[in-house]
């Protein structure tokens, strides 16, 4: 990667660190910003998630350098990421960044055959407007989850480098991440290439293959059963308990570990910058969401470009679950309830932080479905979703199982892609709504392979 051009955030470009729910704020410099020091003091119905929100002038963007495809995106759209800033308020300048993603890459690529790279997008006609398919297939462990963690290893590799008080012990814990598989493989390929130990809490009934994978990464497998009468997804329960007792939550949800939510916002960089190439801003933006994560981050990319003056208009969020597993639209009904009672959206939000279980509880029954990667029991990362929604006018889809295949089978059959079923979920979601949009629509396949 290159340095030889000025920085596009310098010493002084700051970050603030502070849960969207209570708050209470995090010196990221000094301890790490990944779960609200709150959580635990108050009776619980309280959504605490931290937000990492750069400060100071606005980046430069597009970033004024050509070749997309080869870069990193914690490179490329750095002046937006936690550990670039974090990075130049201890101090470290550029090259000494570079440097560090630089060796990490090497890393990464010798456990996965890749490093972290921007990714491609295309477009095939369907419908009414174009619909834009971004592949995160080729990514690290073939999907987009190595975008929450890489942030979260850079963070980390960042802190190694300068030293200081936050670092102190840091290394002496281990990671730890809830998951079925994806995020899990993310996790361990991460893990692996900095040599830094870590529990993967996964489902006993997970895949084989899977398992088998993990293993070989040296994760340490912890496999979590369901028990009558606890509610919620028992890995999300168990890596909880570990993270109370030390364990660093390198983990994709939100109220866990709210700088890994921040990691996908460079899928909206990419995005707004690959359209705009093409003369192009998406009308809609279509997601498939288990955790929540994904959805939440991307539009909060989306949003903070708007913010800066980057962007004109924000893209409709069109959020796709399927019909054996859809806790968001519990949530999402509340939601458009409680506004359409005539409270203004921007109050609703900020007082549904205070009373989570109006909004989300857990799916209630065995969560199935072809799309593995969104039986989640709770889409933790909710809040962020309503947001989205209620600010782009945005829609959910409920899908059934079949017109997800048909979705992924069409994906494959146009593009070669071997997109899973998770990953072409929010190709149905479009295909479902086709009546009810106009314009360019993106819809991200996330993952590789069958699930
Ligand atoms: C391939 C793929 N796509 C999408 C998702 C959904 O992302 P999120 O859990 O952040 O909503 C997952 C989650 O596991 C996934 O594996």
């Amino acid at each position: 990667m290159s340095i030889d051009r000025p920085a596009e955030a310098g010493p002084g470009a700051a970050l603030r660190v502070a849960c969207s729910a209570c708050g209470a704020t995090v010196d990221p410099l000094a301890a790490e910003p990944f779960r609200c020091p709150a959580v635990g003091t108050d009776k619980g119905d309280v959504d605490h998630i931290l937000e990492c929100m750069p400060t100071g002038p606005a980046p430069v963007f597009p970033p004024p350098v050509a070749d997309l495809g080869r870069e990193n995106p914690f490179w490329r759209y750095r002046a937006f990421v936690p550990a670039y800033r974090i990075a130049r308020a201890l101090g470290l300048d550029d090259a000494t960044y570079a440097a560090v993603v630089d060796r990490f890459d090497r890393a990464v690529a010798a456990v996965d055959g890749r490093p972290m790279r921007c990714t491609p997008v295309r477009a095939i006609a369907a419908g009414p407007g174009r619909l834009w398919l971004k592949d995160e297939t080729g990514s690290v462990g073939r999907s987009h989850k190595v975008r929450h963690l890489y942030g979260v290893m850079l963070y980390l590799l960042v802190m190694a480098e300068a030293g200081g008080p936050g670092w102190a012990g840091l290394r002496d814990r281990r990671l730890g991440i809830a998951s079925c598989g994806n995020a899990a493989t993310a996790a361990a390929i991460l893990a692996r290439a900095a040599d830094w130990p870590i529990d993967v809490f996964v489902p006993a009934e997970a895949a084989p293959g899977v398992l088998a994978r993990l293993e070989a990464l040296g994760a340490t497998l912890r496999l979590c059963r369901r028990s009558a009468g606890q509610a919620g997804d028992p890995c999300a329960h168990a890596l909880r308990a570990a993270v109370d007792s030390g364990t660093l939550p390198f983990t994709v949800q939100g109220p866990e570990n709210g700088l890994a939510v921040t990691g996908v916002e460079t899928l909206a960089f990419e995005l707004a910058e690959q359209l705009w190439a093409h003369g192009e801003q998406p009308a809609w933006l279509a997601l498939q969401v288990g955790g929540g994560a994904l959805a939440s981050g991307c539009w909060r990319g989306f949003a903070r470009l708007r913010d800066l003056g980057i962007i004109s208009n924000l893209p409709g969020l069109l959020v796709a679950q399927g019909r054996g597993c859809h806790p968001l639209l519990r949530a999402w009904r509340q939601m458009q309830a409680d506004v359409g009672a005539g409270a203004e959206s921007d109050a609703v939000l900020a007082a549904a932080a205070r009373r989570r279980s109006r909004y989300m509880v857990p799916w209630s029954g065995l969560p199935a479905g072809v799309a593995s990667g969104i039986l989640d029991d709770e889409t933790y990362d909710w809040r962020g979703i309503l947001r989205g929604l209620v600010h782009s006018g945005g829609m959910m889809a409920v899908l059934e199982d079949a017109d997800i295949v048909a979705a992924r089978d069409w994906v494959r059959a146009a593009t070669g892609i071997e997109v899973s079923h998770t990953g072409a979920a929010g190709v149905a979601a479009v295909q479902q709504r086709a009546s009810h949009r106009s314009g360019a629509a993106v819809a991200v396949l996330t993952g590789h392979g069958t699930g």
